[in-house]
């Protein structure tokens, strides 16, 4: 809901002064639409990063980064990290208001029948070299989704956009679990429709033929606490990557895909696999001061994984969440001496008293504990990122369906500044 100031943003650019339109969101910072910037006062705006830009309107997710908030369409994440489930989550990200007993019945209902895969994708899963990264995987089989679901890759039919919604929220858990299946080489699980969301998963992922497996209500209940933790996240590079290949036009599984690649990155999704392989290195408490030293260290590339954030310049409030389901889980699972545990505890708190984090408001984000609980769980550090991806498939696909269903929609094409050399002529290489 877009409210437009009465007073405007006056830029004055030599003879020229543009008044610019000033608009009020429904919390958060106004806007200046510089959308007339360039027709009338002949330049660019410059923000590479987009630390200052922001990108389209949304109703779906809101952070206050200096009070440490996140809210999924109003409701913030600590209450429904407690109170809700993660396909609860889903529906309210996808369609804006907690959902009635009929109307989540009905959601889990279409999810639950759409879990299992076409029987021709596993030979895509054959593909693959089994030591591939799953990432590698899951990215090549999201994209290859549009190979097999053609009834639902139309974009203008509001029809098929919900096919293809429940398609890849039903589908992401079976595609992740058979990645890592297929990387440990053990045969595929198939989805069960009589278990819920988060223990159909674990189950897909841990059981074998050769025995029976039954969930643990502590480790459902903490994947599915994990999956609601990593939802939505407001414009995040993968989110954004989802919105522009979007704009296009280009078919949901395809534009999901660019999402899961650009969450690879250890500065965003990945960092949670180096959070974890980077506590390891430090192993013990006593040698936390040389890698603290090390981030400090403007000629060290070296960086603290999963400590900083664009946006959160306090705790991120998914990192206060997973450190209380970290010593919960780890407790019931009767290994809260875990040393990793205790080393990013104790790293965090140096950390925090530290002067260059506490100049920098550098603070522990959601991927600084999760690789602990999952780690826990069974999960090598490799299946880290496919479960972030897994999770925020349902915020990638609410951002997508918030736009497409936008009449304002226009291709995403960014402009630049330009320095490279001006024009001239080709000259033979006899010549050159
Ligand atoms: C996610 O955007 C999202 O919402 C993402 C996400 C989501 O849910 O989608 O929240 C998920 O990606 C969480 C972030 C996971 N990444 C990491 O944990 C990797 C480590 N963190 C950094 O790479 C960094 O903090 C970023 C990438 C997360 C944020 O980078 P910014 O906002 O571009 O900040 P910056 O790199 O410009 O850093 C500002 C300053 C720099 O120092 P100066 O150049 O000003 O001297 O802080 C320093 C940085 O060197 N700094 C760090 C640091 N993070 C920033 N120094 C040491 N260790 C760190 N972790």
């Amino acid at each position: 809901m877009t409210h437009q100031s009465h007073e405007t943003a006056k830029l004055t650019i030599g003879d020229k002064t543009l008044d610019l339109p000033i608009y009020h969101g429904t919390v958060g910072p106004d806007v200046i639409d510089i959308r007339r910037l360039y027709s009338e006062g002949g330049v660019f705006a410059f923000d590479p990063g987009y630390t200052s830009t922001g990108s389209c309107e949304s109703a779906i997710t809101y952070i206050d980064g200096d009070k440490g908030q996140l809210l999924y369409r109003g409701y913030p994440i600590e209450q429904l990290a407690a109170k809700s489930h993660f396909l609860e989550v889903a529906y309210l990200l996808l369609y804006g208001e907690l959902p009635t007993a009929e109307q989540m019945e009905d959601f889990e209902s279409r999810v639950t029948n759409h879990t299992m895969l076409h029987e021709q994708m596993a030979y895509f899963f054959r593909g693959f070299r089994r030591d591939a990264h799953p990432m590698a995987v899951v990215c090549g089989i999201m994209g290859a989704m549009s190979a097999f679901y053609h009834d639902s890759t139309d974009i203008n039919d509001a029809w098929q956009r919900e096919v293809a919604t429940i398609r890849m929220i039903a589908k992401m858990p079976t595609i992740v679990a058979w990645a890592f299946k297929y990387h440990v080489g053990q045969p595929f699980v198939y989805p069960r429709n009589n278990l819920d969301y988060a223990s159909n998963f674990l189950n897909m992922c841990f059981s074998v033929p050769a025995t029976d497996y039954v969930v643990d209500p502590i480790l459902s209940r903490a994947m599915d606490r994990i999956f609601t933790l990593h939802a939505d996240h407001e414009q995040n590079a993968s989110t954004s990557t989802v919105r522009l290949a979007s704009s296009s036009g280009a078919n949901p599984f395809a534009c999901i895909a660019a999402g899961v690649a650009c969450l690879w990155g250890p500065a965003h999704g990945g960092a949670n696999e180096a959070a974890l392989m980077m506590l390891r290195e430090i192993g013990t408490p006593d040698r936390i001061p040389e890698f603290i030293a090390r981030a400090r260290d403007k000629d060290d590339p070296f960086r603290l994984m999963g400590f900083g954030h664009r946006v959160y310049k306090n705790f991120d409030p998914r990192a206060k969440v997973m450190k209380q389901s970290a010593d919960e889980v780890l407790g019931l699972l009767g290994i809260e001496r875990n040393p990793t545990l205790q080393v990013a505890k104790e790293l965090e708190r140096i950390a925090l008293e530290d002067p260059y984090f506490i100049e920098k408001k550098l603070y522990p984000n959601v991927d600084f504990y999760s690789g602990i609980i999952l780690d826990a769980m069974g999960f090598p550090t490799s299946m880290f990122t496919p479960i972030f991806a897994l999770a925020r498939t349902v915020g990638w696909i609410s951002q997508w369906k918030e736009m497409i269903e936008d009449p304002q929609l226009k291709i995403g094409r960014p402009r630049q500044l330009y320095t490279g050399a001006t024009l001239r002529d080709y000259v033979d290489v006899e010549n050159r």
